[in-house]
């Protein structure tokens, strides 16, 4: 799964995080969750999400609104008119708490200054990992709720709100909160209403890649059972949705324990043939799979589910063997290569994007020179470059030859400019092309346009009116930019 700032970051120096939306990182959208300042008036207190990171984290806060609109509560417009601002957090890097904990102490001292009684929370992967410290650093934090206890976010509130508790900080973990929350905000009218949604359909992280926190914000995995994840998607679909995301931090693990492989198949491959199932949906995606799973039941399915979009993000994280083996990714540079190669096979269309890290402990300008060799080998169509961020009680953290700053920002820019100059040229391509795109609604960037996404995962941004939205319709891509299609859908009428 992918976060905020790191794209942010990433792109600064060429181009902003935000002009790549396909992709998977929900990064520097950041991603507010208001009301569009037409909900029903209440006395009910007004509750105002904003999140960093991955597409999960976006879900997570999503599903938290849609509880406690459930429950009364209303969702503020601004966080200036809220009564309560919760920060959903990611720990993936440090800059990505830093963020986060930047945001709360402005909140702190130019909200709740004059309004002593705003309450402030901290949820998510920064509150499960740091738990009580939050508060007792950031004593205007009022609740720290950990990603296992989301649900919980109303009935803390009202604790909060009747003065049974003065602070809460609940980190534990819960058995089968994996299945708790299922709530979707489908509620919008017009416009504003969804034809896409994430659906987690797992927690957690057995890998325990060297450098990474998630087994600690996220937990062991635990699934979703098929036929839950099933009916979640079949109430989307009665409420127009028509492409899902499945959502989860190792996709490609879903089910090991609990359901397991049959006829040769991963029970994720029989999870995707049970929502291949689900009348009126047109699109599935999924996000992230392991390599180290992308097995050829898996590639094979995009052969033979036509729902099931020609996209793929793999994480690579490097192009260097030494440096996957010290990772703990469990693949060769060559297994990962033969993955992409494969789904071309079967997709030629297929879009591959990735993630990168640059700066890992003790890579050598040789090996990232392998990183960068391939980016020319596998052409991905985007790719995420984080640069490595040391991460409390990780092994990476006590590895030898950690990578001065200065190398990893310069590793960091020139592996950018080659991702951007292939996708530049990936996109180009598109130019006289007929693509299928699903119209999502107005362009985030020029609301008196339209947008959807190609089967593809790339945006595409045309003329066109509300009418068009939530259709599947055909365009010819007219130009691009770095991240965007622009396409005609009248000249393929004419034709
Ligand atoms: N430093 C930098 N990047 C990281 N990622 C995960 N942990 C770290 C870290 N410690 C990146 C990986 C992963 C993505 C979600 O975040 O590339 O795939």
């Amino acid at each position: 799964m992918v976060e905020i700032s790191a794209f942010q970051h990433q792109m600064s120096a060429l181009l902003s995080r935000a002009d790549c939306p396909a992709m998977a990182w929900v990064g520097a959208l950041d991603c507010e969750l208001s009301s569009d300042g037409r909900g029903p008036v209440s006395d009910m207190p007004s509750v105002f999400i904003k999140t960093y990171g991955c597409q999960m984290n976006e879900r997570d806060s999503e599903a938290v609104a849609a509880q406690l609109v459930a429950k009364g509560y209303t969702l503020a417009a601004s966080e200036a008119a809220a009564d309560v601002v919760l920060l959903n957090t990611c720990s993936v890097r440090d800059a990505a708490e830093q963020k986060a904990i930047g945001k709360m102490q402005n909140l702190a001292a130019d909200l709740r200054r004059n309004r002593p009684n705003l309450v402030l929370g901290f949820m998510g992967c920064m509150a499960q990992s740091r738990g009580q410290e939050l508060i007792d650093k950031l004593p205007d934090v009022d609740l720290v709720i950990g990603t296992q206890k989301f649900h919980r976010t109303a009935e803390y509130l009202d604790d909060l709100f009747a003065d049974r508790r003065k602070k809460v900080c609940d980190i534990g973990s819960e058995a089968g909160s994996e299945a708790t929350i299922k709530e979707h905000i489908l509620a919008g009218s017009g416009s504003r209403k969804s034809v896409t949604a994430f659906v987690s359909i797992m927690q957690g992280c057995n890998q325990h890649c060297t450098f990474c926190i998630v087994p600690f914000t996220r937990g062991e995995e635990r699934s979703r059972t098929i036929e839950d994840i099933v009916a979640e998607c079949r109430e989307l679909v009665a409420g127009g949705v028509r492409e899902v995301t499945l959502l989860g931090q190792i996709v490609t693990s879903y089910g090991k324990r609990e359901i397991g492989a049959k006829d040769g198949k991963s029970a994720f491959v029989q999870l995707l043939e049970a929502v291949s199932e689900v009348e009126g949906l047109d699109r599935i995606r999924f996000t992230s799979p392991h390599p180290k799973g992308y097995g050829d039941d898996l590639v094979e399915a995009y052969g033979r589910l036509p729902k099931l979009c020609e996209s793929a993000h793999i994480p690579a994280q490097s192009g260097s063997n030494e440096m996957l083996k010290l990772m703990h990714r469990g693949y060769t540079r060559e297994r990962f290569t033969g993955i992409a190669g494969k789904l071309r096979q079967v997709r030629p269309n297929i879009g591959v994007t990735t993630d990168i890290i640059v700066g890992f402990p003790g890579e050598s300008e040789a090996h990232f020179q392998e990183t960068m060799s391939l980016l020319d080998e596998v052409r991905f169509d985007n790719a995420y470059v984080f640069k490595y961020s040391k991460r409390k009680d990780t092994p990476a953290a006590t590895m030898p030859d950690q990578v001065p700053q200065e190398i990893i920002e310069d590793r960091h820019t020139r592996l950018l400019a080659r991702v951007n100059e292939i996708s530049v040229a990936k996109y180009q391509s598109f130019t006289g092309q007929h693509v299928q795109i699903l119209v999502e609604g107005p362009s985030r960037r020029n609301a008196s346009r339209l947008e959807g996404r190609t089967r593809c995962n790339k945006i595409v941004v045309f003329e066109g009116s509300s009418r068009h939205r939530a259709q599947l319709m055909d365009l010819k891509i007219t130009r691009s930019s770095l991240c965007t299609l622009y396409g005609d859908p009248a000249i393929v009428n004419m034709e």
